[in-house]
């Protein structure tokens, strides 16, 4: 059994603090195994937005992944956006672009899909891609295997128009092929689930997306800040919305899913 936290668009410089604490104390008493972070850790990719940035994962003693996203990235100095993106980034968080976090049961890796030139949208590369395809492929068959990410693969069901990560079809056909079941991510500041092959028709086997609102900014978008706690345990799956309450983070809602012959199947609680 395996628990990770999603957390995402912490957005310093922009964070609530009494909710900033309140998820520090979450997480302790969840004590997840893996904290996986999707990106937008900044405003405004300010030195002193990833100095608190650094200061706040630090506080939190599970293992990491974690990938930048498009705020990461300086918006008004644009020699700096042009010629070194995620120079700040890389100083203070993790020079790591391409994460990879093993366990005896999980393979959880990342990818930076942020743009100097498509914010919005984002895009993963065709060498990120192969470098997807060989790490998934590597792991051991035993393992679940995760993908984490800024933008999102599909939209929400309430805005089906909403744009999706560059190259989205041809990097889930590579997940397709080597066994990823899950993917995390965030941009939208949105709390939504599905399964790929609805929006990707193309895409025969299930492939879960969770996607995670903003943990501690202010800049929420008609729902309270939260974060997925998910339990992977065999065929078993739990995804739990964590929500800001006005006091703490509880339960908001829960779901089940189990694998059955054709793909994640969600279960009555
Ligand atoms: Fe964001
Ligand atoms: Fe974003």
């Amino acid at each position: 059994m395996r628990r990770i936290a999603h957390i995402s668009d912490l957005h310093f410089g922009t964070e609530d603090p009494p909710v900033a604490a309140g998820l520090l104390t979450d997480l302790a008493e969840q004590k997840p195994h893996v904290v996986a972070v999707s990106g937008d850790l900044t405003q405004r990719a300010r030195d002193t937005q990833f100095a608190s940035a650094k200061a706040y994962l630090d506080q939190i003693p599970s293992a990491k992944i974690i990938v930048p996203g498009n705020h990461d990235q300086p918006l008004f100095n644009l020699a700096e956006r042009w010629l070194w993106p995620l120079y700040r980034y890389k100083k203070w968080i993790t020079p790591e672009l391409r994460p990879l976090l093993q366990d005896a049961e999980l393979t959880v890796v990342g990818i930076n899909t942020a743009r100097r030139n498509t914010p919005k949208s984002g895009r993963v590369s065709m060498d990120q891609i192969r470098w997807l395809r060989e790490t998934m492929v590597a792991a051991p068959r035993n393992h679940f295997r995760v993908l984490v990410a800024h933008h999102p693969v599909i939209p929400p069901d309430h805005n089906p128009e909403e744009t999706v990560v560059g190259r989205a079809k041809l990097m889930l056909q590579t997940l397709e092929a080597s066994g990823c079941s899950l993917i995390l991510a965030g941009h939208l500041h949105k709390a939504y689930s599905g399964d790929v092959r609805p929006y990707h028709v193309e895409i025969k086997r299930s492939i879960l997306v969770f996607q995670a609102g903003t943990a501690i900014s202010h800049r929420r978008r008609e729902e309270p800040n939260a974060y997925n706690l998910i339990t992977i345990d065999g065929d078993r799956l739990q995804l739990e919305v964590r929500a800001w309450d006005g006091a703490q983070f509880a339960t908001l809602n829960r779901r089940e899913y189990e694998q059955k012959e054709d793909g994640w199947t969600v279960r009555p609680i």
